[in-house]
């Protein structure tokens, strides 16, 4: 607690004081904040919500965990009333979360005590009954529940993302707009289950809970172990890239901008979600074909022979031939193997044209070029993007796709690129830089012929 900035602890202290208010507040109105007849409602909605809130999964949204626990919450909202939902969010301060500090666990169980309790507030002000529902009563709290909902949600990313921001400064709450509409949505969605535990309290009373929300949070930790599989995949793969770059001092960090640039692209021109994911990974691989090209010749001072240009050449073939066994890239492939091909015909390793070229080929090798030229090499210094833009233009029907080209200019003044910083001269134990680069189309290679 001491770490963080004081207006983090300020706020901590305020969401905690305003919890610990609502709870006491309800013990002195009605002498205790639940029925005595309740007690069991309450024990297994908190059960429930404590074994849920436990295991929180991650959402395809970069820093985001999220559980299905506020489910019970809002079936606590129908069953409890507004003190019930806090108390029942008040369990997240016990939840199995090892390692999670004691202050983060106090706010957890304090947002959720104050979102339970401003549903409830709001269901009960829209004439929503409290306790279990009767069958023929049903209809008229689906409207007052979708308010306690749609209060509940925002309340708690609000409240969440204050603390974020407070705690680490203002960069964790840039998320992606499109992020946070999957976030939203997803929470909205997941809302309703606590409308079912509560209709159903009638019919199968506590069983009602097991039934809607226990295969509800099995299907969650699927999704949770689907993305500790994602999350294996981006590990080796960045792996290969590091191997890659650390070959090559000036290439650094070059596998990461062509993998953005690509996706930037593949988004522009429509992909769908898995097709962006693999061109991601096409990207960073796309030159993992250097680790079979001998050093001496990727490092070589002056013109190739014809032998060691033929090796430069054989990169994408190397490439197809190291991740051949990964399954997940799929057509991942297509690019590594032909990112060096031309629409005119004259690239290589297959001289394909036009539509002969693969789309993720088309698309890297516009990123790439383009990643080229705007970061340092040893021979000359980054080029302006507006310099680099030209040049591709310049370049678009002979060497580049025009298509890709025009989609990767509208990206661009959508999502303004970073370039590198500037990189300086290498340290004397990372000598390995090459004088030319095979990937820039503003400083061919030089070939030798007849040695
Ligand atoms: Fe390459």
């Amino acid at each position: 607690m001491r770490d963080l900035p004081w207006p983090a602890r300020a706020y901590l202290v305020a969401v905690i004081g305003v919890a610990a208010a609502l709870i006491v507040r309800g013990v002195v109105v009605s002498g205790a904040p639940v029925a005595p007849e309740n007690l069991d409602i309450l024990l297994v909605l908190a059960l429930l919500f404590l074994v849920c809130e436990s295991m929180p999964t991650l959402l395809n949204v970069e820093q985001f965990a999220v559980s299905v626990s506020f489910s019970a919450s809002l079936a606590a909202v129908v069953l409890l009333g507004p003190e019930g939902a806090a108390l029942v969010g008040l369990t997240a301060v016990v939840s199995v979360r090892p390692g999670l500090p004691w202050i983060k666990r106090l706010f957890n169980g304090a947002q959720f005590a104050i979102c339970g309790f401003a549903a409830g507030w709001v269901y009960v002000a829209l004439d929503g009954q409290v306790g279990v529902p009767q069958v023929n009563a049903f209809d008229d709290l689906i409207g007052p529940y979708v308010a306690a909902t749609a209060v509940f949600v925002p309340l708690n990313i609000v409240l969440t993302l204050t603390v974020i921001a407070l705690a680490t400064g203002s960069r964790a709450t840039e998320v992606p707009m499109r992020g946070m509409v999957q976030f939203l949505l997803s929470y909205l969605g997941y809302g309703t289950f606590g409308l079912l535990v509560a209709g159903l309290w009638a019919t199968v009373a506590s069983i009602s809970a097991v039934l809607v929300l226990v295969p509800l949070f099995v299907a969650r930790w699927a999704f949770g172990q689907y993305h500790a599989q994602q999350r294996s995949y981006d590990a080796t793969i960045a792996a290969l890239c590091q191997a890659v770059e650390t070959k090559d001092y000036y290439t650094r960090g070059h596998c990461t901008r062509v993998s953005h640039a690509s996706s930037m692209i593949a988004q522009e021109i429509g992909m769908g979600v898995e097709r962006v994911r693999a061109i991601r990974y096409a990207g960073m691989l796309h030159d993992v074909g250097k680790l079979g090209v001998p050093t001496k010749v990727l490092q070589k001072d002056g013109p190739l022979t014809e032998e060691e240009f033929a090796a430069i050449q054989l990169h994408p073939m190397r490439g197809l031939e190291i991740v051949r066994g990964i399954g997940f890239l799929d057509e991942a492939y297509a690019g590594i193997m032909h990112h060096h091909e031309r629409h005119d015909g004259t690239g290589y390793p297959m001289g394909l044209a036009g539509d002969e070229i693969p789309e993720f080929a088309k698309v890297i090798a516009v990123a790439d070029a383009f990643d080229s030229m705007t970061s340092d090499r040893s021979y000359r210094g980054a080029r302006p993007v507006p310099v680099a833009v030209e040049e591709l233009r310049k370049c678009a029907g002979t060497h580049f796709d025009p298509v890709m080209v025009a989609a990767f200019i509208r990206a661009l003044e959508r999502e303004p690129w970073q370039s590198p910083p500037r990189i300086g001269p290498p340290p004397p134990e990372a000598a390995e830089s090459p004088i030319k680069d095979h990937d820039d189309p503003t400083m061919p290679i030089e070939v030798v012929t007849g040695q």
